[in-house]
């Protein structure tokens, strides 16, 4: 069974275009669907993004939380980077990515470069996996080799985006239930939250925390106290809400474990980073593995990774290839 699957896997990689094996294993992407057709492409993105790092490191923190925003809704299927006009309403109005979702602007200059180099032939919906498998590298994360050939949307949903995508005070069952209706599980809920080792949150994302967790004019007892005051210096009762503060206070533009070792120091930002550790046994032992060992957290990392970036592909004939991310071709 596994041999005749290979058989057929190869035999897709060599007839890609032309094979029916598409119809009949599923969409399935595979890392070299541009070795021909685009064979720069992976090299372009990179180069492009390096120089955007360099400039802004948060962008790579940045790129990193849109491919997540993307696949979350209707698929990886680049629909985050639809502007609205005419029939479309923006997935960027939506509550998680209102004055939150950033770096856009790169997203638009690597597709013009790669327009320039392979005019209509390159998915925005891969552009955002590759940079978010090169923004983990640039930022000193593992590798991992990513799956290609996603097509990209014509259309975007503001409430998928709304509804799907798990808010910071969301609880615990809650945040699985909504990585569980993607096909992932609590591995990889734990191993992609620590995506949350490098980029910045708003004051307005965790301030409950600060003031009133439970409705009782309480702190949120899981936050350390002293780590509390401070956050409460720039995060006021009101006021300042897009005030900016590490994911990661420790080493902020890292991608390391040191994530998982706040969450046992209870000095995690967001509540749902937090509960991670304190409201679940399976989940607390993998925060704990992680923390201890930065090469599980590594290894698990880039697999949780593929499997996101699995979540619904556009292949085959279905959507297009936008010539440009923010609109619909004409
Ligand atoms: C588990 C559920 C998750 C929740 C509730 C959550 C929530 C949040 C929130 C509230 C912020 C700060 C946004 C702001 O205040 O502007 C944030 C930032 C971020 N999130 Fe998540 N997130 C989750 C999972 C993920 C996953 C799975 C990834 C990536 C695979 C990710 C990557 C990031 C990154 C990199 C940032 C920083 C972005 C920047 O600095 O521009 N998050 N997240």
């Amino acid at each position: 069974m596994a041999n005749s699957m290979s058989f057929l896997i190869l035999l897709c990689l060599v007839f890609a275009p032309f094979c029916l094996c598409h119809k009949k294993m599923g969409s399935y992407l595979y890392p070299q669907f541009y070795d021909y057709s685009c064979p720069q492409a992976q090299e372009i993105v990179k180069s492009i993004l390096a120089n955007a790092v360099a400039k802004e490191p948060r962008i790579a923190a940045s790129l990193l939380r849109l491919h997540f925003h993307d696949c979350f809704v209707k698929g990886c299927d680049a629909s985050i980077l639809l502007d609205g006009n005419g029939g479309i309403i923006s997935e960027k109005g939506s509550n998680p990515n209102r004055n939150s979702a950033r770096g856009f602007e790169v997203i638009d200059e690597i597709k013009s470069a790669l327009e320039k180099e392979c005019p209509h032939t390159v998915s925005c919906a891969d552009i955002l996996s590759i940079a978010a498998r090169d923004s983990t590298v640039l930022t000193g994360g593992p590798n991992w080799e990513v799956p290609l050939g996603r097509r990209d949307s014509l259309g975007a949903s503001l409430s998928g985006s709304n509804n799907n995508i798990p808010a910071p005070n969301n609880t615990f069952q809650t945040i699985l239930t909504k990585f569980k209706l993607q096909g992932l599980d609590i591995v990889d809920l734990v191993a992609l939250s620590g995506s949350h080792t490098i980029g910045n949150s708003r004051c307005t994302s965790f301030r409950q925390r600060l003031y009133n967790q439970n409705g009782n004019g309480k702190p949120d007892f899981t936050l350390d106290q002293y780590y509390a005051a401070e956050l409460r210096n720039n995060c006021p009762k009101s006021g300042g809400d897009q005030n900016l503060f590490y994911l990661d206070y420790v080493t902020p533009t890292k991608f390391d474990n040191n994530y998982f070792k706040n969450l046992l120091a209870y000095k995690g930002l967001l509540s749902s980073d937090e509960i991670l550790l304190t409201k679940n046994e399976e989940s607390a032992e993998l925060v704990k593995l992680y923390a201890e060992r930065n090469d599980i957290f590594f290894d698990q990392f880039a697999k949780s990774m593929i499997k996101m970036g699995n979540i619904s592909p556009l292949t085959g004939s279905r959507g297009q290839i936008r010539t440009n991310c923010r609109v619909i071709n004409t």
